[in-house]
């Protein structure tokens, strides 16, 4: 485990694609982390549209959007999830946060800095797509992880994804999950084919090349949608079921001893 010295590794969450299930994977890994032995919160970064709190059944009296505007402190909106880790949950139904401004951008860097010292991972759950607060979000993390599921559509926007924090953020280095994946065999064959259009169109442009380091698949699972109608966190409910053996075998190839690269 890292040292109270030490820094957290910050883990941005994000896919291009909405309902890909970055917001499941965030929990749900946070918890197999916290398995291990890892101090983990994760930030709700879908700031106008939150709902990491739902899926945990957590109901938050304040949120990032009362620190944003300097009603109560960090603390005050800090929650224990179920599974052992931490939660700044966000707001949900708040158009403000679709355009970026300078003082939330620096408001998210602080906060981010200043949680660092305390936790070994903080993972930051982002909205789809490749909004300013998506793209900036994810520069305030060393480390992203794109989930995409095997549909084209998801696929087509994971690579504008990774095109564009490639282009604009020098990201030489990216993990990749598949989310509803069929096997292990379709999970590496998607990242490879997806590593052969990145080397065409993304590779011939930039400096140094972008790598994506694919860290596995988590099956379609039934139990996955029993615990999200009942509003409880898969890998607690059903630590046995595919998906979560899935997500602890993700966490064990996040987690791996050696600290990877920063991936820039
Ligand atoms: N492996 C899986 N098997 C079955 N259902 C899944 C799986 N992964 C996610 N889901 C379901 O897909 C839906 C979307 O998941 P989730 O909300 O995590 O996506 P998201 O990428 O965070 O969406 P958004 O872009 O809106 O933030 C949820 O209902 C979730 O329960
Ligand atoms: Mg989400």
């Amino acid at each position: 485990m890292n040292s109270a010295a030490t820094k957290a590794r910050i883990v941005a969450i994000t896919s291009g694609k909405g309902g890909v299930g970055k917001t499941f994977v965030a929990a749900n890994l946070a918890a197999a982390l916290a398995k291990r032995g890892r101090r983990v919160l994760v930030l709700d970064a879908d700031l106008g549209l939150a709902n990491l709190d739902v899926i945990l059944n957590l109901y938050p009296k304040a949120t990032l959007h009362d620190v944003l505007t300097g009603k109560c402190g960090i603390e005050d909106i800090m929650l224990a999830a179920p599974g052992g880790f931490w939660v700044l949950p966000a707001a949900s139904g708040l158009v403000e946060y679709s355009r970026l401004t300078s003082d939330v951008q620096d408001d998210l860097r602080r906060i981010i800095d200043d949680l660092s010292g305390r936790y070994d991972y903080l993972l930051l759950d982002t909205g789809a797509g490749i909004s300013d607060l998506v793209l900036y979000t994810a520069s305030l993390a060393e480390e992203v992880l794109v989930i995409a599921t095997p549909e084209p559509a998801s696929l087509a926007d994971a690579y504008a994804t990774i095109k564009v924090l490639a282009l604009m953020q020098q990201r030489t280095s990216l993990k990749l999950v598949f989310n509803q994946a069929k096997d292990e065999a379709e999970g590496r064959k998607l990242a490879l084919q997806l590593q052969q259009v990145v080397d065409r169109f993304v590779n011939a442009q930039v400096a140094n090349a972008v790598k994506l380091e694919y860290l596995g698949q988590i099956p379609s699972d039934a139990a996955v949608r029993d615990a999200a109608r009942k509003r409880q966190l898969l890998f607690v409910r059903e630590p046995g079921a595919p998906a979560s053996q899935a997500l602890a075998a993700l966490a064990q190839a996040l987690d791996a001893p050696a600290r990877p690269g920063s991936g820039r």
